[in-house]
């Protein structure tokens, strides 16, 4: 069959039986899905034989590239050894104690103790539900309700689509839950107006405070937020943020959760984003980069002073999924630790590679359609706008992202648009000659995108 119809049937069978996530299903029925068929290194092949730059490491995850033999083959091994068994009947397999004892190796000191899920979202409502049970075993069960951001992304069960802020995940819903609060973002781009970014970084933590003594620190559990606002748009805070933060959460007795699933493992130029920030946090969800996206597993771990109180806890702990430190997700994820070791991708964001990165991207800053380019690491975000001295985007309806993404992809480069930024989390792997690639890929994308608002 050759590739056309192949696609054609394929795209048939996918329109009548796949229902998509985060997807508008008319607009998907009318255009048909783009069909992923294989990868190598930093490139994704479609059904139709094109090779796509991956800008976006797959969803923030594929840190080592696509089709490292390794991975395969622990999990061959593992599946052929023990492919399944639970840690509910005080039972354990050896990769889920092996991947444990690596974990507390790599993450800030006084972090000993891991419980595993399958997914970010599952880590995020472990989280809720384990800040819970802290505070009723330390005697103060008032202290309930969360503190997130109205760009966070934590997830989409009940409880991680809660602490997760945009409006339109909550509406067809009818979330939050209650005890779930939402402030500000560090955003000093679309809302820092005349300060400078680091007074507005000041105000934009003041916005916590003001909502800790709104609701009562009596009742507050905990502020939960990503190093750096992934999903969000890639907001970068601004430098006197964190530290300001940190004071308020301590002062008023309120957990700090560091949601890590994107920052972690290697992203910013650490293991942790809660390094390169200088977070110090009580809590550490953490998903994607544990297995470079090969296997689903995550995992959350929890400071000494959190993890004490609950292990001294004589009521059972009755939580947790089947898939709970899965022995072939954990093998592969305790081979994606080890080959990061080896090849010091745990730090490379911040070395050569990331500069390069940095640099190639500011060239697009010269761009008409280009209002501001912000990196961390290997991590980047290209806001596109009108009027580039007023930081003032496009109106909504013009969904200039989306169709700059439409560009990228025709033109073999996957940007990710996030309202009219453009995203880019390439694979820690990726090379010089990709990262030029890649922005030369991307600013041919902004001119066909000027185009299309000219026309
Ligand atoms: C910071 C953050 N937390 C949690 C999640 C949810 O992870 P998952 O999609 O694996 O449930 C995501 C997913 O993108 C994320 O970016």
């Amino acid at each position: 069959m050759d590739a056309r119809a192949d696609t054609d049937r394929l795209r048939a069978l996918d329109r009548d039986h796949h229902l998509h996530p985060f997807t508008v299903f008319p607009e998907l029925r009318a255009k048909g899905s783009r069909i992923i068929t294989h990868a190598e290194g930093c490139y994704i092949f479609d059904s139709n034989g094109n090779r796509i730059l991956d800008g976006m490491a797959g969803l923030w995850c594929v840190n080592l590239g696509y089709g490292r033999e390794r991975l395969a083959r622990v999990a061959y091994e593992q599946m052929q050894e023990l492919p399944f068994y639970n840690a509910f009947f005080q039972t354990a397999t050896v990769p889920s104690i092996e991947l444990a004892r690596a974990l507390a190796e790599i993450l800030p000191e006084g972090f000993e103790r891991v419980f595993f899920a399958s997914s970010g979202s599952e880590a995020n409502d472990t989280v809720i539900k384990s800040v819970w049970y802290y505070w009723n075993l330390m005697g103060k069960p008032a202290k309930k309700t969360f503190i997130s951001r109205t760009l966070g992304y934590h997830g989409v069960g009940l409880g991680s689509a809660s602490l997760t802020g945009m409006r339109f995940m909550h509406d067809p819903f009818d979330l939050p839950l209650e005890r779930f609060h939402h402030i500000g973002n560090p955003y000093w781009f679309a809302e820092g107006g005349d300060l400078d970014p680091e007074a507005f970084g000041k105000v934009a933590a003041g916005w916590l405070e003001a909502k800790i003594l709104e609701i009562g620190p009596e009742n507050v559990a905990a502020f939960v937020a990503e190093p750096i606002q992934g999903a969000g748009g890639v907001i970068i805070p601004p430098s006197t943020y964190w530290a300001e933060v940190q004071r308020i959460c301590r002062q008023y007795d309120v957990l700090l959760v560091a949601d890590e699933v994107i920052c972690g493992f290697g992203r910013t130029g650490n293991w942790w984003g809660s390094t390169t920030f200088d977070i110090a946090p009580d809590i550490i969800p953490m998903a994607k980069g544990l297995s470079s996206g090969y296997q689903p597993i995550a995992a959350v771990a929890f400071h000494d002073r959190i993890a004490d109180v609950l292990a001294a806890s004589g009521t059972e702990y009755a939580h947790g999924v089947t898939y709970h430190g899965h022995p072939v997700a954990a093998a592969v994820a305790l081979e994606t630790i080890r080959i990061m070791r080896e090849e010091g991708l745990d730090t490379r964001a911040s070395g050569p590679i990331g500069a390069c990165f940095r640099d190639r991207l500011m060239t697009l800053a010269d761009h008409s359609l280009v209002g501001e380019v912000r990196t961390c690491g290997l991590l980047a975000c290209v806001e596109l706008v009108e009027d580039k001295a007023a930081r003032r985007p496009y109106p909504a309806a013009r969904k200039v992202g989306l169709t700059c993404r439409e560009h990228c992809f025709d033109n073999g480069l996957v940007m990710r648009a996030i309202r009219d930024g453009m995203v880019l989390s390439p694979p820690l792997i990726v090379s010089e000659r990709e990262i030029d690639e890649m922005v030369t890929k991307a600013a041919d994308a902004f001119d066909l995108t000027l185009r299309s608002l000219a026309g």
